[in-house]
């Protein structure tokens, strides 16, 4: 959460180079979701500590009465409604006067639940005593490192309601356990435009509200500047645990320790396109890794290191982050902005990490013919589910259809040693070379 502002349009894309234009139709509907009394765009988000903490976030109208949230550990009936704590919220009013969005107004309200206690299950429900939401639930991180899922989303972005959605229920039956989702970014089009924002809460609808998410921003999260999208801080309540005085990257740089797993976000605009910006990120990412006593680490951010098809490479991505992830044995590179599927690593780098690229939304890139990659896909919609043990790691992407895509282990010996263990499906590979759009 941040102090409101005000903020002049730019165009969507700041980076032309490594944003072309793209194919999918955007719907002729009004560019505001006006906000109600009642509250909407209900999120989870988790914060630096997981064991004790949840971040609830809504949105509710202008001049909306003071939000509170009411919570209590979960029992098989009603009766813990008798037995509920509240909690006032903090409120902050956004208003934008630009392009498409003037008359924008909203109160977007956010709570952190502490002193909660690990692996329970609460439920809760947000409002302002006349206007309520239904009752969610949601659990805490156990105290101690034990197996968990997590599932990783890229770019959404075009036609999310329509489109995404889908993939994204797909991925809840799949993995209905999942302790949180992450969004590697360009969850949207454009970086201002609410009612794009809105189509993004409407395909999560309850999902976002009972399993927690960590978005990380794209280039389609900030306007030219680089300014980052006026609704991001309102609207998500993420870790303050970014590069130590560096306003830009609060909430968008970020990292959790969740059950033996440290999950690093890097703001791959910032990083990619402002020297300063990238020197204090780089720097704080090193303290992050070498200082690290988590068996398992993965890093989350828009532009690849290794991308889908010539001419998209982010060499800034790559001079300044590959060293440190090869140095510290970082095990899982999550990204997006391709909009294609690709999976492969360094195949001369000793104990090297494992890249993905992955698309959730319909705005489809071919995906060329790339050495580094051992499996692709090209005009597929995936996603992906992570499984987290002690002595293994495994890897499963999904089709948006439900269908096994790819698959590998990663096993780390008593002595950190890893070794990758191959288990693609015998699903044939969506690409072809030369398949062009
Ligand atoms: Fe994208
Ligand atoms: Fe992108």
């Amino acid at each position: 959460m941040r102090k409101p502002y005000f903020l002049p349009l730019y165009a969507a894309c700041f980076l032309a180079a490594v944003c072309p234009s793209f194919a999918v139709s955007q719907e002729s509907a009004p560019p505001l979701a006006a906000a109600t009394l009642q509250p909407e765009r209900i999120i989870l988000n988790l914060t630096a500590d997981p064991q004790h903490e949840m971040a609830i976030t809504w949105r509710s109208a202008a001049g909306a009465p003071q939000g509170k949230v009411q919570f209590a550990v979960s029992q098989s009936g009603p009766e813990f409604t008798k037995n509920t704590t509240e909690v006032l919220a903090l409120s902050e009013a956004l208003s934008l006067d630009v392009q498409e969005q003037a008359g924008f107004q909203a109160t977007y309200n956010s709570v952190v639940l502490k002193g909660l206690t690990p692996a329970t299950r609460y439920v809760y429900r947000v409002g302002d005593g006349t206007h309520w939401s239904e009752w969610f639930q949601f659990s805490t991180a156990t105290a101690k490192a034990e197996p968990f899922s997590f599932v990783y989303m890229g770019d959404a972005q075009n036609d999310v309601k329509s489109h995404a959605s889908r993939v994204w229920r797909e991925a809840l039956r799949t993995a209905p356990d999942a302790a949180f989702w992450i969004h590697a970014g360009d969850l949207i089009n454009r970086a201002t435009r609410d009612r794009e924002w809105g189509e993004w809460f409407a395909a999560g609808d309850f999902i976002h509200a009972e399993t927690p998410s960590l978005p990380t921003p794209g280039n389609h999260e900030y306007s030219r500047g680089p300014v980052l999208s006026p609704q991001w801080r309102p609207q998500y309540t993420l870790p303050e645990n970014g590069p130590e005085g560096r306003e830009k990257l609060k909430e968008t740089a970020f990292y959790v320790d969740y059950q033996g797993l440290r999950i690093i976000s890097v703001d791959a605009p910032l990083q990619h396109g402002d020297a300063e910006e990238r020197a204090a990120q780089t720097a704080w990412l090193e303290g992050l890794l070498k200082d690290n006593p988590n068996r398992w680490t993965v890093i989350f951010t828009h532009f690849p290191l290794y991308s889908t098809a010539p001419g998209r490479d982010n060499i800034h991505m790559r001079d300044t982050l590959k060293p440190l992830i090869d140095k510290y044995g970082v095990d899982l590179v999550l990204q997006g902005h391709d909009h294609g599927y690709a999976r492969g690593s360094d195949h001369d780098a000793k104990d090297a990490a494992v890249y993905v690229v992955s698309v959730s939304g319909p705005k489809m890139y071919a995906v060329g013919d790339i050495d580094w990659a051992d499996r692709k896909a090209s005009y597929t919609q995936l996603f992906q589910v992570i499984d987290v043990e002690n002595d293994r790691l495994t890897y499963k992407a999904y089709t948006a259809d439900g269908q096994l895509y790819d698959q590998f282990e990663l096993r780390k010996n008593a002595s950190g040693k890893k070794r990758r263990i191959e288990q693609i499906p015998s699903t044939p590979e969506f690409w072809a070379p030369g398949k062009r759009e």
